[in-house]
C-alpha cells in the first residue's frame, strides 16, 4: 500500500468515525433529550467533518450529518403516493363519546376482550411519512388527501430531530409516521421578531410549520426551528412489535423521536377519561401545542382485527380539547408604529379571562385581515389563544350588532408624526414614510441599544423617551454626542447614573461588526445574517461595496436580503449616517483590526473552489486582520486555505509542511480574533 493510500484510509476511517459520533450525539440530544457533550464540542466535531469533506469531496454521502440542507431550490413538490393510506381519526369531544367508542369496540370484538389503551397527546402540527430503506432516509411526504401527498424530502432532511440514518436493530424497510411541529417558545420568538419588523405574524405554530414545510428553498425551512414526534408506522418489513407501546419504544431505539414521557397506558376507558382530564390540565404547561388526546388500542393484533372504515381506523379515536376561546367586545383600536415604520392595528378588548389568562388586547395583523373579518369598533367578537401570547380574533358575532359600530379605516397619515403612510405593492402592511418619525426613531433606538446589538446598558425605555422629548437625539449618531450636562436635564438623574450611562455609550463603540450591523436595523438583517455578513466581508466598507451578484453568491442570502442591503447602502441618508458614525469613533472595521495581532505578519494562500466566500473576500479578511495574502506557495507561506478541487498548490503546501485550513477552520481562526 502506498503512502497516499494509507493516508486516504486514515482519512476515510476518521470520516466514518466522525459520522457515527455525530449521528449518535444527534440521537442523544433530539430523541432522548439527554446530551452527553456540549454544543461547542458538537460544533467542533461538525467542523472537523466539514473540513475533511471539503478536502475530500468523494467522502460526502447523502446520509452524512453535513448534508442536511440542499442547495438547489425546487420548482415544485413532486406528488408522492402512499403505499398504505394515511388515515385520519374520528373525533370525540367528551367522556360520553369515549364511553361510546369503548362500547363500539367491544361490540365489534364480540367477546368482552380485556382491552388496554394507549393515550397520546394529539400534537397540533403537520403529518408526515418518512421512508427508510436499509436504515437510510430515502423519502418524506406530506399526507395530502391520504392517498397522494407531496414529496418534501429536501425540507424534512433539514430537521435535526429527523435521523438521516437509523441505528441499532432497525428493519430493512420502514415507513414511519409522525407530526412535524414547532415548540411554543420558538414560535413566539419568531412572531415577536416579525412583529418588530412590521411583518405579518403567524396565527399559530401549526400554520407556521405548514408554511415552513412548503418552502421550495430548503434553506428557509432549515432556518425554522422545527421538530418531529413519531406516533406510528405505515409499513414495516419483518415481524412488527406486538403492541403499539413496544412499537413506539422500538422507533425510539432506532433513533426516531417519540414523546414517550407524555404517553400513558390505560387499563380501561375509566382510566382513559382520567388521563384525558389530566392531559387537559397539563396542556397549559407543555412546551408545544396539543389540541386533544389520541386513544389507541395497544394490541397490534386487535388493531388488525378491528381494521378500518373508509378513512379512519376503528381502533383509535381523537378526543379533542375545547378551543381556548372567549367572547368579548372590541372597545377601540390603537395603531402601533414600529422601527421600520410599519403601522399595525391592535384591538383594545374588554378584559376577559381565557383559560386562566386575562386578555385585554388582540392583534389585528393588518387591514386585509380587518376586511376579511368585517370587523368594526364596538363589535362582539370571539377570540382564541392558540400558541401566541397575544390572541387572535376568529369571528365577529354579527347578531350582536346594534348599528352603532364604527368602521376601522386604513390610516392615510402616521398616528405619531402625521407623515403620509404608504403600502408598497405586494405588501400587506402600510408604513410611515416620515424620515424623522419619533415613533420609528424610538423603536430604532430601542433596537440599537438592545442586547446583541450595541448593548448599551442602562439605556431603557424611560431614558429613550426623555432623550426624544428633550430633542437631544434626532438620529442614532446623536447618542454618541451626548454630554454630561445634557443628561442633567433628565428627571431623577444623579451624577453616578449619568456617568454610568455615558460610559456604557462609550464602551459600545467597541462592539464588533456583527453587533453593529444588527443594530442598524436594516430590513431582513437579523442577528444571524449580521454575523454571516460580518464573517464574509470583515468590514463595513467591503459590505457597502458588494454587488448584488456578490451578495447572492453567498449561501443563505436570497434576493430579498440582497435587495435590502443594496437599498440601504444606496440611500444617501444612510451613507451620511455611517460616515458620521466613523467620525464619532464607531468603525467596527478598525475595531477588528485592533484586535488582530495574531494574524499579523502571517502569509495566506487561497486555493481550490472556495464555497463560503470568494477569494477576494478571503484575502481582504486576511488583510483586515493584519495578515497578508499571496498568490503562490513558498517556504514563507504560513497557511493555505483549500476548498474542494485544490490541486498543485495544495500538494506543494503539503510538501513544504505548510498548515492546511478548510474554509470553516479559516473562519474560525478569524472568529478567535475577537
Ligand atoms: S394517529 C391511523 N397519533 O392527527 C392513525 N395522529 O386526525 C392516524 N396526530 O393526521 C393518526 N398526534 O396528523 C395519531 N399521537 C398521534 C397524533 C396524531 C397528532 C394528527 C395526525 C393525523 C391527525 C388525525
Amino acid at each position: 500500500m502506498s503512502e497516499t493510500d494509507r493516508t486516504f484510509d486514515r482519512i476515510q476511517s476518521e470520516h466514518r468515525e466522525l459520522c457515527q459520533q455525530l449521528h449518535h450525539h444527534n440521537y442523544l440530544y433530539h430523541a432522548l433529550d439527554r446530551p452527553e457533550i456540549s454544543d461547542a464540542e458538537y460544533d467542533r466535531l461538525m467542523q472537523r467533518l466539514l473540513s475533511l469533506e471539503a478536502d475530500n469531496p468523494g467522502l460526502v454521502t447523502s446520509d452524512s450529518p453535513s448534508q442536511r440542507v440542499g442547495t438547489t431550490p425546487l420548482s415544485h413538490f413532486p406528488p408522492a403516493s402512499h403505499a398504505s393510506p394515511m388515515l385520519s381519526l374520528e373525533n370525540a369531544f367528551n367522556a360520553e363519546d369515549l364511553i361510546d367508542f369503548d362500547a363500539r369496540i367491544k361490540r365489534f370484538l364480540a367477546d368482552d376482550a380485556n382491552l388496554e389503551y394507549l393515550c397520546e397527546p394529539k400534537l397540533d402540527g403537520v403529518a408526515v411519512a418518512l421512508t427508510y430503506q436499509k436504515g437510510k432516509l430515502i423519502r418524506s411526504a406530506t399526507r395530502g388527501d391520504g392517498i397522494i401527498g407531496e414529496e418534501i424530502t429536501q425540507n424534512i432532511r433539514t430537521i435535526a430531530a429527523v435521523p438521516l440514518q437509523l441505528q441499532g436493530d432497525f428493519p430493512e424497510s420502514l415507513e414511519v409516521r409522525g407530526e412535524v411541529y414547532m415548540e411554543l417558545e420558538a414560535f413566539r420568538k419568531l412572531n415577536l421578531q416579525r412583529r418588530e419588523k412590521g411583518e405579518p405574524t403567524y396565527a399559530n405554530p401549526r400554520n407556521l410549520t405548514a408554511g415552513s414545510l412548503r418552502q421550495l428553498d430548503a434553506k428557509l425551512t432549515a432556518s425554522r426551528p422545527l421538530t418531529i414526534s413519531c406516533y406510528g408506522i405505515g409499513n414495516i418489513s419483518g415481524k412488527p412489535p406486538t403492541t403499539h407501546q413496544k412499537l413506539l419504544e422500538a422507533l425510539r431505539r432506532w433513533g426516531l423521536r417519540v414523546n414517550i414521557e407524555t404517553i400513558k397506558r390505560a387499563k380501561n376507558i375509566r382510566e382513559v377519561i382520567k388521563r384525558y382530564n389530566e392531559l387537559q390540565q397539563l396542556r397549559e404547561q407543555l412546551p408545544y401545542e396539543i389540541d386533544g388526546m389520541v386513544v389507541k388500542i395497544n394490541s397490534r393484533e386487535l388493531q388488525l382485527e378491528l381494521g378500518e372504515k373508509s378513512r379512519t381506523p376503528r381502533w383509535a379515536i381523537a378526543c379533542k380539547f375545547p378551543a381556548r376561546q372567549e367572547t368579548t367586545i372590541v372597545e377601540s383600536v390603537r395603531l402601533q408604529v414600529g422601527r421600520t415604520g410599519a403601522v399595525t392595528p391592535v384591538a383594545n378588548l374588554k378584559p376577559v379571562s381565557v383559560s386562566g389568562v386575562t386578555v385585554s388586547s388582540a392583534s389585528l395583523h393588518n387591514w386585509d385581515e380587518i376586511t376579511r373579518l368585517d370587523l368594526m369598533v364596538g363589535d362582539t367578537v370571539i377570540i382564541e389563544r392558540a400558541g401566541d401570547v397575544i390572541p387572535d380574533i376568529v369571528k365577529v358575532v354579527k347578531d350582536k350588532r346594534s348599528g352603532k359600530e364604527q368602521p376601522i379605516p386604513e390610516p392615510k397619515h402616521c398616528p405619531i408624526c402625521g407623515s403620509p403612510v404608504k403600502r408598497e405593492t405586494g405588501e400587506v402592511i402600510p408604513r410611515c414614510q416620515g424620515l424623522n418619525c419619533p415613533a420609528k426613531l424610538k423603536e430604532a433606538l430601542k433596537h440599537f441599544s438592545s442586547r446583541g446589538a450595541m448593548d448599551i446598558e442602562g439605556l431603557g425605555d424611560r431614558l429613550i423617551d426623555q432623550l426624544l422629548r428633550l430633542n437631544l437625539v434626532t438620529n442614532l449618531t446623536d447618542l454618541y454626542r451626548l454630554q454630561r450636562r445634557d443628561l442633567f436635564q433628565f428627571e431623577r438623574m444623579g451624577e453616578k447614573l449619568a456617568d454610568n450611562l455615558l460610559q456604557a455609550i462609550e464602551i459600545s463603540k467597541q462592539r464588533p461588526l456583527e453587533n453593529f450591523l444588527f443594530a442598524l436595523g436594516i430590513r431582513h438583517i437579523g442577528s444571524h445574517l449580521a454575523k454571516l455578513l460580518s464573517r464574509q466581508f470583515g468590514s463595513l466598507k467591503a459590505l457597502e461595496q458588494a454587488s448584488r451578484e456578490e451578495l447572492l453568491s453567498i449561501h443563505e442570502i436570497g434576493p430579498q436580503v440582497a435587495e435590502s442591503l443594496i437599498n440601504f447602502f444606496a440611500d444617501s441618508n444612510n451613507r451620511k449616517l455611517l460616515e458620521e458614525f466613523v467620525e464619532l469613533g464607531i468603525n467596527p472595521q478598525t475595531e477588528s483590526q485592533g484586535n488582530s495581532d495574531r494574524l499579523k505578519g502571517k502569509i495566506f494562500v487561497f486555493t481550490g473552489s472556495l464555497e463560503q466566500f470568494s477569494r477576494k473576500e478571503g484575502e481582504s479578511l486576511v488583510e483586515s486582520h493584519g495578515g497578508r495574502a499571496s498568490g503562490s506557495v513558498s517556504k514563507k507561506t504560513d497557511y493555505i486555505v483549500a476548498g474542494p478541487g485544490a490541486g498543485s498548490k495544495l500538494e506543494k503546501a503539503k510538501q513544504l509542511g505548510v498548515s492546511i485550513l478548510s474554509e470553516a477552520e479559516f473562519l474560525d481562526l478569524i472568529e478567535q480574533e475577537r
